[in-house]
């Protein structure tokens, strides 16, 4: 989500005659784009403030101005402490408000021009108004994008500092999701992901601004696969209780759709999920995923892990290996409880020890680190459609994706650049395989009929 706000807040500037430059010394303008989802985050940011200050001084010497700015989850929770602790700061805003940056950058360099002491504009509102109404038209830039089509979350899982720092849920109507996912089709986008804090609780409206016309992420995906030129999609993060019957249908019925979900679970634990306030046990995730897998058989799982979270014993987390075990999932991001400030997992009473959160991870990790490089080494001999959005370090090297994720590497033109085409798979790692060009899918895409998908 980061990635594409980070993206967007360049649209918006670009009017006003900024565009990204790769050196910092040059930069009139610095965005410091955060995420307070885990960790220290504003240690890490004020540090990395300092490292500013000390460009904005040198460029200060040479006559030029520098505009810098704090955008994202940890200015949304720590704005005014920003402002305060670090007064060389121009511009502190939240994740709602950056359509707004042209006026605010406006402000601060008229300010600065001024001389005399700037004081540092806030602007953590969550407006009334979306801010996608207010945003420049997007633009297609490669061959795989992210669509932004949620925001919010109205779950307070207790270890999660989201609802308070993206404000509440919302979705973009239905119309707005096709135009851009229109928008990028032409420009040569092959595959879209859709974004959402909580993705699968999508339900944007039918007809914008007709309350009642509201359809779910099953339709959507319907309705974006529809769309010539969109050969994979894919969303991300989705919710248990929120997998519903049209959605783990569109799994079947729609062959664009990977057979690769990210489902998040966080815990094998009846316990810890209550605890968690996840609303469901875990026999209720093990029905999804048959479902799921009734209806695409080739269909993987990839999830989200918390270890260590308040009063998880070793049973807990014996349930949380088993359950890897049962589900295999081929990747996952897993990460030690960390309190956020806020939420009430913080104020619980039975933290574990630091000690036992590394050990718990370590295990997890090898598990899924083995359970990977099996699905990667059961794919040699199989053919799979790539997607190439990358060139290797190796002259006429391309790395690509597979339909499950894993960078897949040959040797290849580099008209196949950007394009989607069917690879032998020959060889392979942990984390990434290797292979040769079997037929140039550009034509004919694989898994896009229903056949294939279900055969
Ligand atoms: N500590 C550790 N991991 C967290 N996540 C969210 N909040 C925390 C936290 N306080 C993880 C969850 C979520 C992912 C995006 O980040 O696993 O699914
Ligand atoms: Fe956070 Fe996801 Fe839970 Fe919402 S559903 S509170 S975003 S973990």
């Amino acid at each position: 989500m980061n990635v594409y706000d980070s993206d967007r807040m360049a649209d918006v500037l670009a009017p006003i005659g900024y565009a990204a430059t790769d050196v910092p010394g040059d930069a009139d303008m610095v965005i410091v784009n955060t995420c307070h989802i885990r960790e220290q985050a504003s240690e890490k940011l004020f540090s990395e403030l300092g490292r500013f200050r000390n460009m904005k001084n040198k460029r200060a010497e040479n006559g030029d101005a520098t505009v810098i700015a704090v955008a994202g989850c940890v200015a949304q929770a720590a704005g005014a402490e920003i402002i305060k602790r670090a007064p060389y700061v121009d511009i502190v805003l939240g994740p709602q408000t950056y359509h707004r940056l042209p006026e605010m950058v406006a402000r601060a360099t008229r300010a600065q021009a001024a001389g005399g002491k700037n004081k540092g504009i806030l602007d953590i509102e969550f407006p009334e108004e979306p801010k996608f109404d207010h945003l420049p038209q997007i633009q297609a830039k490669g061959s795989s994008a992210f669509l932004s089509v949620q925001e919010g979350c109205d779950k307070f899982c207790t270890f999660c500092v989201v609802p308070y720092t993206r404000g509440a849920e919302y979705s973009r109507p239905i119309e707005d999701v096709l135009g851009e996912a229109k928008i990028f089709a032409a420009g040569g986008v092959k595959e879209i992901i859709l974004l959402g804090q909580n993705v699968n609780a999508y339900h944007g409206e039918k007809t914008k601004g007709e309350a009642g016309s509201e359809a779910g992420l099953g339709y959507l995906l319907h309705r974006l696969a529809e769309i010539d030129g969109i050969e994979r999609l894919r969303y991300l993060t989705s919710h248990p209780i929120d997998m519903d019957d049209d959605l783990i249908a569109a799994h079947g019925e729609i062959a664009e759709l990977t057979p690769f979900a990210h489902l998040p679970v966080q815990s094998g634990s009846d316990r810890i999920l209550g605890r968690m306030n996840r609303h469901h046990k875990i026999e209720d995730y093990y029905r999804i995923v048959e479902k799921l897998v009734a209806q695409r058989a080739e269909l993987k799982l990839s999830s989200d892990f918390i270890v260590g979270f308040p009063g998880e014993s070793d049973a807990d987390f014996e349930a949380t290996i088993k359950l890897i075990k049962d589900v295999k999932f081929l990747q996952a991001y897993s990460f030690k409880y960390s309190p956020r400030p806020g939420t009430p997992g913080a104020l619980m009473a039975d933290q574990v020890p630091e000690e036992v959160k590394v050990e718990r991870l370590a295990i997890l990790q090898a598990l899924l680190v083995s359970q990977q490089t099996e699905f990667n080494e059961a794919s040699i001999g199989k053919s799979m459609p790539v997607l190439f959005d990358r060139r290797g370090r190796m002259d006429g090297q391309l790395v690509g994706r597979s339909p499950y994720m894993q960078p897949v590497h040959v040797q290849a033109s580099d008209d196949f650049y950007g394009e989607i085409a069917d690879v032998k798979l020959l060889s392979a790692s942990a984390n990434s395989l290797g292979g040769e060009i079997v037929s140039d899918d550009r034509l004919t895409p694989s898994f896009k009929t229903k056949e294939r998908a279900s055969a």
